[in-house]
């Protein structure tokens, strides 16, 4: 194995662990943004809409509401714990408009220029080489069709996340930037969409935080989020000793309203150009 490829299956393995856990309220962000994709994007009825690294089907239920049963919703990630909750989170919904594939984000077993719009909410980052998915993206889009995907702000998560990562390569766990960072800032973003061939590239930050209870909160989304994977890391004998003390450092940033958790999302979009130019 390659190290893109490791990078894959690690990730792969993390999201197949996490999936049970994923819908966790600690974690509610995650279907908060996918509400905010749609509306966004301004579906409409009856459109053709690929939702890329599904998950648990955060944007992909918002998707399949808004284009209605006239339109439907092609749903793919690589983990499929994490696409049975997304088809059991569809179906609790009352909907019924999409299909689920055990696909890789960067090798689209679909039709040229097809959808109407694509959706990728937390998982360009994951991917080693975000260019390449972007190309297909791009080739699976019709003129005109428009694409958008989130990442994370470098403010969000913080103080909490640099806290984490101190504490971490204190215990000795050497961790590389974390993925999430790589497209936390509106140039990243931009030039990438650019470099893809999009048009009316559109950028916008929004503020999806709360305050979480407690510092139990935070145990939550380090154990049911990618975080999980630094996590792992850490020898098993190692971890609850690990949690135990980075929590109480955690506990110390509550207030009377809990424990702000900053989600300062970056949404990135564009189009298409009606005529290739490519
Ligand atoms: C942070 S989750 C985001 C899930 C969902 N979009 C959301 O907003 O809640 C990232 C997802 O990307 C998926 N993923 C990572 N690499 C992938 C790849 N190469 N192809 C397809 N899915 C991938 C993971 O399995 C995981 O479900």
């Amino acid at each position: 194995m390659n190290k893109a490829e490791q990078q894959i299956a690690e990730t792969i393995e993390v999201f197949e662990q996490v999936a049970a856990g994923y819908d966790n309220p600690s974690l509610r962000f995650f279907p908060f943004c996918g509400d905010r994709i749609s509306m966004h994007l301004q579906l409409k009825r009856g459109q053709k809409v690929l939702d890329i690294a599904t998950g648990t089907g955060a944007a992909l239920v918002a998707a399949a509401q808004m284009v209605g049963p006239q339109g439907r919703v092609q749903a793919i990630d690589l983990a499929e714990n994490m696409l049975d909750r997304a088809e059991h989170n569809l179906r609790v919904n009352g909907l019924n408009n999409a299909d689920f594939h055990l696909m890789d984000a960067t090798k689209l077993d679909f039709k040229s220029a097809y959808f109407d719009a694509v959706i990728c909410s937390f998982g360009l980052f994951f991917l080693p080489d975000m260019s390449v998915a972007l190309k297909e993206w791009y080739r699976v889009l019709k003129p005109g069709g428009r694409l958008i995907f989130t990442s994370f702000s470098a403010n969000a998560f913080q103080p909490q996340a640099k806290m984490f990562m101190e504490d971490i390569e204190a215990a000795d766990v050497s961790v590389d930037d974390p993925g999430w960072q790589r497209l936390n800032n509106e140039d990243a973003c931009r030039n990438i969409l650019q470099q893809a061939g999009f048009d009316n590239v559109q950028l916008l930050q929004e503020q999806l935080g709360y305050h979480l209870n407690d510092e139990q909160g935070w145990r939550d989304i380090i154990l049911n989020s990618g975080l999980r994977a630094i996590f792992n890391r850490l020898p098993i004998e190692k971890q609850d000793d690990f949690l135990r003390r980075h929590l109480e450092k955690i506990a110390s940033l509550k207030t009377d309203k809990g424990i702000w958790l900053d989600v300062e999302v970056l949404f990135s979009s564009g189009q298409r150009p009606t005529v290739d130019t490519k």
